[in-house]
């Protein structure tokens, strides 16, 4: 929670920096690590959504896997505490670098999404003396109902292997000498918020089952990969995850023996995270008032890359409302955090938070305009 002691010492912070609320992070890893218990779900956290080390180093004492998407990112999940068999490797493009330090790190699975791809991953596998444990990477051709920038699995998308290659594969795969099939995955997209969506798959799910084990191809794993949307307008609000949960009990059916496996990022991190910064002028246009912040689209780029929606409060004013265009100091015209929201009278030195930033936010930060990282600050530790 931001009280009025937090705000005391946000003033003696330099802004902007991320604020991440660790009784918020802690509460949502409850509720995930109760509803994965009950229904013996193994979940994997999507580590690019937030590979803060502080942040990793929570999530992992909850004793869940990671799923990640280059080697820095397995690496970082490693020095977290994350065990290697608890990790799977995702990607369309990996290198040959990362598939071999991956191979050394003996993790649990390759998320494959082409022949080519399984090929190399063979080749190198082969070169080490290894077996690479793979799982298919299936497009399940759903549309997602987000932002077409997060839709990963309608016909097209670059990801996944479509369905009308599954045969082929397969049948490739025994030329593979150094591969073993353990399961199929699947990520149709993020910030998903209709549970419909998520039925969709687990039908075209059990469909693919069928497919494979009419062909006697026996999975050891089923992932449904992450997705599952936060709630912008509510800051400190989960997910529904039970609801969730529940919904993949009734309509997936496993086979004996299968595990199911999730990969949250955006449900487990976004809510605990805030950016906070320092208004540093109020600019009038002809008809706008431009609320000049410190922090920009290098430090927060969702509102600029997808229109994202992030709650803003002046945490500093209690004045008359106005409206305002959110703007940061970035030489580009998309650095605009929100236009035209209402805000208490607002000026020079309040205390602006965004809010829900805790999932691709600091994890997305750059340094154009050579400006300076974001910085991290916990909440127990001021
Ligand atoms: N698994 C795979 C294979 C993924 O590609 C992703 C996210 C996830 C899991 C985690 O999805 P989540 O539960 O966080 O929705 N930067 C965008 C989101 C990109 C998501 C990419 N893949 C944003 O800020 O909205």
């Amino acid at each position: 929670m931001i009280n009025n002691k937090t705000i005391e010492k946000f003033r003696k912070i330099e802004t902007p920096f991320y604020y991440y609320d660790l009784e918020v992070l802690r509460s949502t890893l409850e509720v995930v690590k109760k509803e994965s218990d009950i229904s013996g779900y193994k979940v994997h956290y999507a580590v690019k959504a937030n590979s803060n080390a502080r942040i990793l180093k929570i999530i992992s004492s909850y004793g869940f896997g990671a799923d990640c998407v280059s080697f820095n990112e397995i690496n970082a999940a490693i020095t977290a505490g994350f065990n290697p068999s608890e990790i799977v490797f995702a990607g369309v493009g990996k290198t040959d670098k990362d598939i071999n330090a991956a191979l050394k790190a003996d993790i649990l699975c390759f998320n494959c999404e082409s022949i080519p791809e399984i090929e190399v991953i063979d080749q190198l596998a082969a070169n080490q003396g290894k077996t690479a444990r793979i799982a298919l990477r299936i497009n399940p051709y759903i549309e997602a109902y987000t932002h077409k920038y997060i839709t990963t699995g309608i016909e097209e998308s670059k990801f996944g292997i479509n369905t009308w290659e599954i045969e082929d594969v397969t049948k490739k795969l025994s030329d593979f000498k150094n591969i073993k099939l353990i399961g199929i995955h699947f990520h149709i997209g993020s910030q998903i918020t209709r549970m419909s969506v998520f039925k969709s798959l687990c039908a075209r799910i059990n469909e693919l089952q069928e497919w494979f084990s009419s062909h006697n191809i026996l999975l050891e794993i089923v992932n449904v990969g992450g997705g599952l949307g936060i709630d912008y307008e509510n800051p400190e609000k989960n997910p529904d995850f039970r609801e969730y949960f529940s919904l993949l009990n009734e309509f997936i059916d496993l086979l004996p023996g299968q595990e199911l496996h999730i990969e949250p990022g955006r449900s487990i991190t976004g809510q605990c995270g805030s950016l906070i910064s320092k208004v540093l002028f109020i600019k009038n246009g002809s008809n706008t008032l431009f609320a000049i912040l410190d922090a920009g689209m290098t430090d927060l780029i969702r509102p600029a890359l997808y229109q994202a929606h992030h709650k803003i409060e002046n945490l500093t004013s209690t004045g008359n409302i106005y409206r305002y265009d959110v703007v940061g100091p970035v030489c580009e015209s998309s650095d605009t955090f929100a236009k035209y929201i209402e805000l208490p009278e607002t000026s020079r030195g309040d205390i602006i938070a965004i809010r829900s930033a805790g999932a691709y936010g600091e994890a997305m930060a750059s340094r154009y305009n050579l400006r300076d990282l974001p910085k991290s600050v916990f909440s127990d530790e001021i």
